[in-house]
């Protein structure tokens, strides 16, 4: 009976020790938590200050989800391509610490408008090129000293599907970028820049859709996700397939795609990636 006790009491000390969330697994049964592969959300949450305002946004539920999956309260998550603030609004009602970068200062300017009258102020966002080895240590290491943190417990990427969208007219803006190898290495340069500030053993995730260009797709995704294996010691944790609804862009269209489809020979986009990867460096 005591050996028994004692074993019990060494496995919950083991799982206890490796957690990096605050989840009671205990009440497994009642967590909204999705650890399946295929996530289908058809409904936005615009409670806050989400307002869905800017083409290229990605849902609230994906940061919450991620976010309470992978931190507890108080650690500090990054979001290298901070657009609209979806993650920072998260951060704030899950209180954690949040770096933000962005190379739109009119992006940077709402967001700071939208928190100027928060409580919150476990919070550093910065207009920075993250493809700029020099500005992304600079600005990563004001917010890391001003939320007295040594690095990120978790990091997220929600970066421009090539140039689908177009964000800014600065030339190192990745939504400039129509070629598919220089995205794939740019990328790979925004990774070199900001996953040395990921501590060792902690998860990052890469929210991205595939682009269709010259009469076919391009499975931008998968380069992506293959780029990150061959590029740096990691470990692959989940290929979520997420849907799309109710796209900004695409808004009241459905009838015209559908239409447009069926008289041609392609199928429309429903559904982008999320890549969960562990840093094992
Ligand atoms: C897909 S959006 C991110 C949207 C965000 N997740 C949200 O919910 O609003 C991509 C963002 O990357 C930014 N971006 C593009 N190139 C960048 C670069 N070189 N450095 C930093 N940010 C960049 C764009 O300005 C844009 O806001």
């Amino acid at each position: 009976m005591k050996q028994q006790i004692k074993i019990i009491f060494a496995i919950k000390g083991y799982y206890s020790k490796m957690m990096f969330n605050d989840l009671n697994i205990e009440d497994w049964k009642q967590l909204d938590i999705d650890v399946n592969s295929l996530w289908i959300i058809n409904e936005r949450d615009k409670r806050g200050k989400h307002k869905n305002i800017y083409h290229g946004n990605f849902i609230p539920q994906i940061p919450n989800q991620l976010i309470r999956r992978f931190t507890k309260e108080n650690d500090l998550v990054l979001d290298v391509f901070l657009g609209s603030g979806t993650s920072l609004y998260e951060c704030e009602s899950l209180n954690r610490k949040f770096i933000g970068l962005d190379i739109n200062q009119n992006i940077i300017d709402y967001v700071s408008s939208q928190m100027a009258n928060s409580q919150f102020g476990n919070f550093s966002i910065h207009n920075c090129d993250v493809t700029s080895e020099t500005q992304t240590k600079t600005e990563i290491e004001k917010g890391l000293s001003f939320l007295e943190e040594e690095n990120a417990k978790f990091i997220l990427f929600h970066p421009p599907y090539m140039d689908i969208v177009k964000f800014t007219d600065n030339p190192n803006d990745l939504s400039k970028i129509g070629d598919l190898n220089t995205f794939v290495k740019t990328f790979v340069s925004v990774c070199k820049n900001t996953l040395q500030y990921l501590a060792t053993n902690r998860y990052f995730a890469v929210i991205i859709g595939d682009v269709y260009k010259n009469g076919e797709v391009i499975p931008l995704s998968f380069y992506l996700m293959d780029a990150i294996k061959r590029n740096f010691k990691t470990k692959l944790k989940g290929i979520i397939v997420k849907n799309i609804e109710g796209n900004k862009g695409k808004l009241g269209q459905n009838g015209i795609w559908t239409y447009r489809a069926m008289n041609s020979d392609y199928y429309i986009f429903k559904h982008e990636y999320i890549f969960v990867f562990k840093k094992e460096f």
